[in-house]
């Protein structure tokens, strides 16, 4: 069966008067249905322009380009406006790092919900209504009928996420975005809702994106992981395949910073790889994250690095040899 999302060679440019910036390079993915793809990388690197094109809601000047772009055989470059707001929210769903940017402080919560089913769906106000309800019991809100008559202000930034993924679901979507979901919310609330999301996304059979740049949060949740630098994918895999060996230089680097119990001492400063994204304006010459390299060599500085596939959706995009970048993975271990 075809995967419910199909991207290939994914391009958005934003021009700009100092030329054209290139945010996301022409990457490829799938995800499957009833499946958790997480992307991952520091800030800068494309990730919200990624979920944002597919959602077809990019900044207006932002130019989409695909070889393939899919979901459920739906060719999305093609897709009227109509029929793509027909999809989104009713299909595909996104939750944002930031609620307040998709609530409306003017309506209330249970008139939000309500809406975003009575605008795709033929169902009438009491059917919305009671699956408000049920969602947001479902999301863990207590009292959800008299949270309804609430506006968003008046709830606390983790209950306000809370509802934001009860608005994603209303509709029964078959794909999630979900960009950063949790960063804005303290850590315990943090692992609550990404907890949440995990058990919805299983008991609904949903397709999940989920945007991070918490590899702890990867290996928690994830099925398959992208590593996106730079507007690229520069590895790809199962979560067990990237975090056991991880090939590429730039995915070894993000595992260094992140905290190993037993073994970070409390206080310990983190990791963390030295350097910056370079400016993605323009081509880029030759490996992107060679500046930042611990093995750079001459010919990173100049060749443009393919993506090598060493088996089906594992690959990874170095010119270090796979015994080399296996050496390597070792140190991180
Ligand atoms: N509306 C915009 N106008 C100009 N540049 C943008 C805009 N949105 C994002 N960018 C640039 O595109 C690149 C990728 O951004 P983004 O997708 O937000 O990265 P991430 O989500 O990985 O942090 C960054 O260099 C960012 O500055
Ligand atoms: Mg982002």
């Amino acid at each position: 069966m075809a995967a419910l999302l199909e991207v290939e060679n994914l391009r958005v440019d934003i021009p700009l008067g100092a030329g054209d910036l290139h945010a996301v390079r022409g990457i490829s993915f799938h995800v499957d249905r009833g499946e958790t793809l997480c992307i991952v990388g520091e800030s800068g690197c494309g990730k919200s322009l990624t979920s944002l094109s597919l959602m077809g809601l990019l900044p207006p000047k932002a130019v989409r380009q695909a070889d393939k772009l899919f979901f459920d055989g739906i060719d999305l470059t093609q897709a009227s406006q109509g029929k793509m707001s027909d999809i989104r929210g009713n299909r595909m769903a996104m939750i944002f790092q930031e609620p307040m940017t998709s609530l409306n402080p003017a309506y209330t919560i249970g008139n939000q919900l309500e809406e975003a089913l009575l605008r795709h769906q033929k169902v009438s106000g009491k059917e919305a209504r009671e699956r408000a309800i049920h969602l947001l019991e479902k999301v863990g809100i207590t009292g959800a009928a008299s949270r309804l008559g609430q506006y968003p202000h008046q709830l606390s930034g983790g209950l306000r996420q809370r509802v934001m993924i009860a608005m994603a679901l209303m509709c029964g979507p078959e794909l999630i975005l979900a960009d950063e979901p949790t960063t804005a919310l303290d850590v315990t609330i943090q692992a609550q809702i990404l907890h949440l999301m995990i058990e919805l996304q299983k008991e609904f059979g949903m397709g999940m994106i989920l945007i991070t740049h918490d590899l702890g949060i990867v290996a928690r949740v994830a099925d398959r992981v992208a590593v996106m630098y730079a507007g690229q994918i520069v590895e790809s895999g199962t979560v067990n395949e990237v975090f056991d060996n991880p090939m590429h230089p730039y995915t070894q680097g993000l595992l260094r910073c992140i905290p190993v119990p037993g073994k970070t001492r409390r206080g310990e400063p983190l990791g963390s790889i030295p350097g910056i994204v370079p400016s993605l304006i323009g081509k880029i010459e030759g490996c992107a994250f060679a500046n930042r390299c611990r093995y750079t060599f001459q010919d990173c500085l100049t060749t443009d690095v393919p993506l090598a596939e060493t088996s089906p959706g594992r690959g990874y995009r170095c010119l270090l040899s796979d015994q080399q970048c296996l050496e390597n993975a070792k140190e991180v271990a």
